[in-house]
C-alpha cells in the first residue's frame, strides 16, 4: 500500500520548479529512500503503523485553489462599497449566507495544519507561528459567523489579511511574478 504511494506522491511536486518545491522534492526523495530500505518489503510483515502523506496540491496550488477562494468569501463577506446607488452592506443576510463564511472559515482553519503537513512544511518556526496564526485568525472569524457577528467578522478579515501578507513577505520570494498591489 505504502509503496504504490510513493510514486504519486512526488508527481505534483515536480511539476513546479520554486525553490520550495525543490526542498519538498528532497524530503520526499529521502522520505521514500527510507521507505524503501525498510518498512515496505512486501516479504516483511508489518505491524507499526504507517502514515504516508499523499500530497496533491504543493503550497502554490494550496494557496490558488483552496486558501483563496476562502479568504475571498470572507473579505467579500464584510465591510461596505460604496456604489451610485449608495453605500452597500456586505454582510450575509440570511443563515445561508452566514453558513457560507462559516464554512469559509474552516477551510482557512484547517489550511493552516495542511501547510504544517509533511511535505509542504517549511521547517522554521516562523512558518509554523504564521500558518497557526492563519488558523487562529480563522477561527476568530467563524466565531464571528456563528454568532453573525459583522462587525467582529470585518475585524477577523483584516487580521486574515494581515497574517496572509506576513507570510508572504517572508517567504513568498518569486517576487518578479507578483503584482505590486497582490497580497
Ligand atoms: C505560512 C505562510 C503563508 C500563509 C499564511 C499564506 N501564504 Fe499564500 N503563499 C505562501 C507561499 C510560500 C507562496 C508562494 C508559493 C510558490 O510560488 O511556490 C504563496 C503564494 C500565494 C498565492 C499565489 C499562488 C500561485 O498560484 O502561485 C496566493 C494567491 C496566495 N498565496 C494567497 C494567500 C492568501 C489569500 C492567504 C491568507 C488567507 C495566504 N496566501 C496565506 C505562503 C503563505
Amino acid at each position: 500500500m505504502t509503496r504504490s504511494f510513493t510514486g504519486l506522491v512526488t508527481f505534483p511536486v515536480v511539476l513546479s520548479i520554486t525553490s520550495w518545491s525543490v526542498k519538498i522534492s528532497i524530503r520526499l526523495g529521502a522520505m521514500i529512500s527510507i521507505c524503501l530500505l525498510s518498512s515496505c518489503s512486501p516479504n516483511e510483515s508489518n505491524t507499526q503503523s504507517e502514515s504516508v502523506t499523499l500530497i496533491q496540491h504543493d503550497i502554490a496550488d494550496l494557496m490558488h485553489i483552496v486558501i483563496e477562494p476562502a479568504a475571498e468569501k470572507i473579505w467579500d463577506s464584510a465591510g461596505y462599497i460604496l456604489t451610485i446607488e449608495g453605500e452597500t452592506n456586505l454582510a450575509p443576510t440570511n443563515d445561508d449566507e452566514w453558513m457560507e463564511v462559516i464554512h469559509a472559515s474552516a477551510v482557512l482553519i484547517e489550511s493552516g495544519n495542511l501547510l504544517q503537513t509533511p511535505g509542504r512544511r517549511i521547517e522554521e518556526p516562523d512558518w509554523d507561528e504564521l500558518s497557526q496564526a492563519l488558523s487562529h485568525a480563522a477561527d476568530v472569524a467563524k466565531v464571528a459567523a456563528l454568532e453573525q457577528d459583522a462587525d467582529a467578522l470585518f475585524k477577523a478579515g483584516g487580521t486574515i489579511y494581515n497574517v496572509c501578507r506576513a507570510c508572504h513577505q517572508q517567504y513568498w520570494k518569486d517576487e518578479p511574478q507578483r503584482p505590486s498591489e497582490s497580497l
